[in-house]
Parts: structure tokens; C-alpha cells; sequence
């Protein structure tokens, strides 16, 4: 017996799809059947193209998250193109650009624009998706926090407050849009190898792999699985909740 794939027919929104932890969401949705809105502030060709390698229908869009009329505009392109939202990827962040700071010393102007986009962004999404999830009495939500959120990281006090509140945010979220339908829950990675995390301390990148129960790099398609299931109805009565998918790093 053939069983369809697990978005077979969904739409699924997934912000920052341009690149990294983005892009193979993206791919990963593609090849479980979604059609797929690419959303990123950047260019998103490669993507896009990627997707429709697979069969799959893809839409991109421009968005800046911590735009609210940016993301509103979003959800109106995907509902005219695809008429329907099943899934929301809150994946696009303030977090390349992230200097490694003393607490003491960061710019508040930086601070400011890290809410902006990655909590404030993640709200304004939320909100542009659910008249479609309501309409249907039904969605899923998967927000992108990190796992600095639940274990601290020097350095990275306004990142890791940020990504603090997507958890505590995720939670709130679920309580309020389960009469909908609609499940919430987050995922929070570990360091995980993409064009935004290369460059960072080698012994950094050493110290997270030895700390492993299972002890090699993390790569963005580690995430994947999680986040379908997570999308899909085989988490159907799964809501509020954290998976920290880092190779057994941090037990949550
Ligand atoms: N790489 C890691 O080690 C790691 C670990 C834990 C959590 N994360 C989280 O995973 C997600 C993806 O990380 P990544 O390593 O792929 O980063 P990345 O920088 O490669 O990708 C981020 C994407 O978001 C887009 N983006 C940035 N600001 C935006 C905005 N205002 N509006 C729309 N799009 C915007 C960028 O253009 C980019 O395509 C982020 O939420 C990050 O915080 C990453």
C-alpha cells in the first residue's frame, strides 16, 4: 500500500529558506510533498530552484519578518498562489551577523535590531498566517530558537535572550491557538555547520562536538526530520514543546 507523504497537498511558509538550517527545511518539505513558499529578505534562486527539482511547487517571497506589513503581504502571496497555509518554518534570524560581545559592551542599537527580527519577526509571522490556519481550523507553527536558550552561552547575551523568549514565546503561542487547531512548538539546535557558523573559533566548534553523545558535526539536514514530524499529523496532539536536537548535547 502506497501512504502519502507526510505534507502531501500543504502549503508550508519557511522564513530564511535562502540558505542553511532555511534551505533544507525547505527541501525537506518539498520532498514530503508541500508546495513551499521560500521567504527571505535576501535572493532565494538557489532555492527555489532546488524545490521545483523535486516536483514540488515553490513561491518565493521577499520578506523582512520584523516588518509586520512585509509579512502580512507574505501570507497574502501564499494564499493567492497556493489558497491555503498549513505550516509556518519561523527559521530567519538576526544571528550571522552576531559578534561575540562581553554583556557590558553591546550596542543597543544591535540588541534592539536582534528583537526586532527574531522575536518581534517571529510574532508578526504568527499573526500573518493565522486567519488562513483559523479559516481551516487547523496549522502547525515550528519556531527556530537554540539551544544557547536553555544552556547560556558568553558572549552572545542579546542572541541568547532572544532565542529565550521564541521558547518561552512558543509556549504562550500554544496555549492561545490550540481552539483554532493550530499547534506551536520549537526546536532548538545545537551548532550546527553553515555558511553563518563557519567562521566561528575552531575550539568552539571542537568543544560542542566532544560534549556529543553522538560525536560528529551537525549538519542543517539533522533538523529536518524533527521539523516534518513536527509539521505534520503524526504530531497531531503534540503542542508547547521544545525538541533540542543537538546529538545528545544538551538532555532537555
Ligand atoms: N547554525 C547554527 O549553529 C544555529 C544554531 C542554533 C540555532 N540556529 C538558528 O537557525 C536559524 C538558521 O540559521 P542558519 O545558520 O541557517 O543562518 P543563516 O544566516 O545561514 O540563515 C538565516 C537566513 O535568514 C534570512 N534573514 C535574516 N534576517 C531576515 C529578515 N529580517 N527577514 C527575512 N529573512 C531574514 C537570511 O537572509 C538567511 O537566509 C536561525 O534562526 C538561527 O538562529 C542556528
Amino acid at each position: 500500500m502506497n501512504t502519502p507523504p507526510l505534507l502531501d497537498q500543504r502549503t508550508v511558509i519557511v522564513t530564511g529558506a535562502a540558505t542553511g538550517i532555511g534551505q533544507a527545511f525547505a527541501l525537506g518539505c518539498a520532498a514530503q510533498g508541500a508546495n513551499v513558499v521560500v521567504a527571505d529578505i535576501g535572493p532565494a534562486d538557489e532555492t527555489v530552484a532546488a524545490v521545483e527539482a523535486t516536483g514540488a511547487k515553490a513561491l518565493y517571497v521577499r520578506v523582512d519578518v520584523s516588518d509586520e506589513a512585509s509579512t502580512r503581504e507574505m501570507a497574502v502571496q501564499a494564499r493567492a498562489r497556493f489558497g491555503r497555509i498549513d505550516g509556518l518554518v519561523n527559521n530567519a534570524a538576526y544571528f550571522r551577523e552576531v559578534k561575540l560581545t562581553d554583556f557590558e559592551q553591546i550596542d543597543p542599537a544591535i540588541w534592539d535590531r536582534i528583537f526586532q527580527v527574531n522575536v518581534k519577526g517571529v510574532w508578526n509571522c504568527c499573526k500573518a498566517v493565522m486567519p488562513a490556519m483559523r479559516e481551516r481550523a487547523g496549522g502547525s507553527i515550528v519556531n527556530i530558537a537554540s539551544v544557547v536558550a536553555v544552556a547560556g552561552q558568553p558572549g552572545y547575551l542579546h542572541y541568547v535572550a532572544s532565542k529565550g523568549a521564541v521558547l518561552a514565546m512558543t509556549k504562550g503561542l500554544a496555549k492561545e491557538v490550540g481552539q483554532h487547531g493550530v499547534r506551536c512548538n520549537v526546536i532548538a539546535p545545537g551548532f550546527v555547520i553553515t555558511d553563518a557558523t563557519r567562521n566561528r573559533p575552531v575550539e568552539w566548534q571542537q568543544s560542542f562536538l566532544k560534549a556529543r553523545a553522538i560525536s560528529r558535526e551537525q549538519r542543517p539536514e539533522d533538523l529536518v526530520g524533527t521539523a516534518l514530524y513536527l509539521l505534520s499529523d503524526l504530531a497531531g496532539f503534540v503542542s508547547g514543546q521544545t525538541v533540542v536536537v543537538d546529538g545528545g548535547h544538551i538532555m532537555y
